[in-house]
């Protein structure tokens, strides 16, 4: 197949620029004693990972969801997983110790609560399995994580004293400060997230506690948490293949990624509406940009178009391709079945995005 026989709206991988990305990802982690944790959730497919594993510096892989540790394990990617989330909800822990039972998997979940913790351990106790856990400590992101210090100490002795699970330390995104594009008040507003869990792992091993893992960082950070002593490893993902929004940030990766579509419609000289709309390229960082067009600029998404601004002068015509840059890649990837592979103008491979979606609601809805 070529480029140009692929239907639209689709998913295209520039493979070459992705292949440098995760070359001087893996570069970077050759030195020092952090590893790389490449988060799947960015990407959701299997080809990528073993890419990212291939290249080595990595201790495993990040998730964020049971479905994807579930497709980890199925696709035999790695057999040393992260869920850096909280695992909550019917079925969950149940899962996860099924996953544990595997002899030579070993699986970790982020645990921030006593009650998701007692929910773990029911779970590894009825089958027979330890799960690890990392206590998930709050660094200054509204969203999951204990209170940094005593609070998270003494979530970290439950985790000790409870049977079914082992403690292996901790973990701290700081998902609040990777986007910052000022580099200096990038590197100081991490340095204090990051200050938080450092100081909490100190305490753990004062308190004679284990925790060799101190996991954190994403890829607007990889080169500032990553080479905090103490830091053990790097859970970024969006660097692979990056957005537009990493790419005003000063780091040395490339996009790789964008949202092919056909241009429907060019009612005015300086517009034109092209297929690729919101159902195929997520907005929620901001609107697109259009790749390798001069001065055109996406006015709007609806459901199936994307509305484009055009220099009247434009030669675009009904029936042209048009690229769009998603602003953020893990919502837009999580749109689509597949990837295309591109090498220069073949499509080198259609790569299945098997984590996408909830595999429990495709399930439930073939049971019932
Ligand atoms: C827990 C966690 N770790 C790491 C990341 C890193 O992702 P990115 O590479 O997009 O910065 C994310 C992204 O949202 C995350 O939620």
């Amino acid at each position: 197949m070529k480029l140009s026989e692929i239907p639209t709206p689709a998913l295209l991988i520039d493979v070459p620029a992705m292949q440098r990305n995760i070359e001087r990802m893996a570069e970077f982690f050759a030195e020092g004693q952090c590893r790389l944790r490449p988060h799947f959730k960015a990407h959701k497919t299997p080809e990528i990972a073993r890419r990212q594993l291939a290249a080595g510096s990595c201790s495993g892989l990040t998730c964020a969801t049971v479905d994807e540790a579930e497709v980890i394990a199925a696709e035999g990617l790695t057999d040393d997983v992260l869920i850096a989330n909280q695992v909550v909800g019917p079925g969950k822990a149940i899962r996860v110790a099924k996953l544990a039972a595997s002899a030579d998997f070993d699986i970790k979940v982020a645990v921030d609560s006593e009650a998701g913790l007692a929910d773990l351990a029911q779970a590894a106790q009825d089958a027979g399995v330890e799960i690890g856990v990392v206590v998930d400590v709050n660094v200054g992101l509204p969203r999951c994580g204990i209170a940094h210090g005593e609070p998270a100490l003494a979530l970290a002795r439950k985790v000790e004293a409870t049977e079914g699970v082992t403690l292996r330390g901790l973990m701290g995104y700081e998902g609040h400060v990777v986007a910052i594009e000022d580099r200096a008040e990038r590197e100081a507003r991490t340095a204090k997230a990051m200050s938080r869990l450092l100081e909490t792992a100190q305490l753990l091993r004062e308190d004679g506690l284990p925790c060799d893992i101190v996991s954190a960082g994403g890829t607007g950070t990889y080169d500032i948490t990553g080479r905090m002593e103490g830091i053990t490893e790097i859970q970024a993902g969006s660097y692979v293949l990056m957005d537009s929004a990493y790419a005003k940030l000063d780091i040395p990766f490339e996009q790789a990624f964008s949202v092919l579509g056909t241009v429907l419609s060019r009612p005015r000289p300086e517009l034109c509406a092209a297929d690729n709309g919101h159902k195929a390229c997520s907005q929620d960082h901001g609107n697109p940009d259009v790749k390798g067009v001069d001065g055109a600029s996406v006015l709007f998404l609806s459901d199936e178009h994307a509305t484009i601004a055009l220099p009247p002068e434009s030669a675009i015509a009904v029936g042209d391709r048009i690229e769009l840059w998603p602003s953020h890649i893990d919502p837009t990837i999580n749109l689509h079945d597949v990837l295309y592979a591109i090498e220069g103008v073949e499509v080198a491979g259609v790569w299945p995005i098997s984590a996408r979606g909830y595999a429990e609601q495709r399930k439930s809805g073939r049971d019932s």
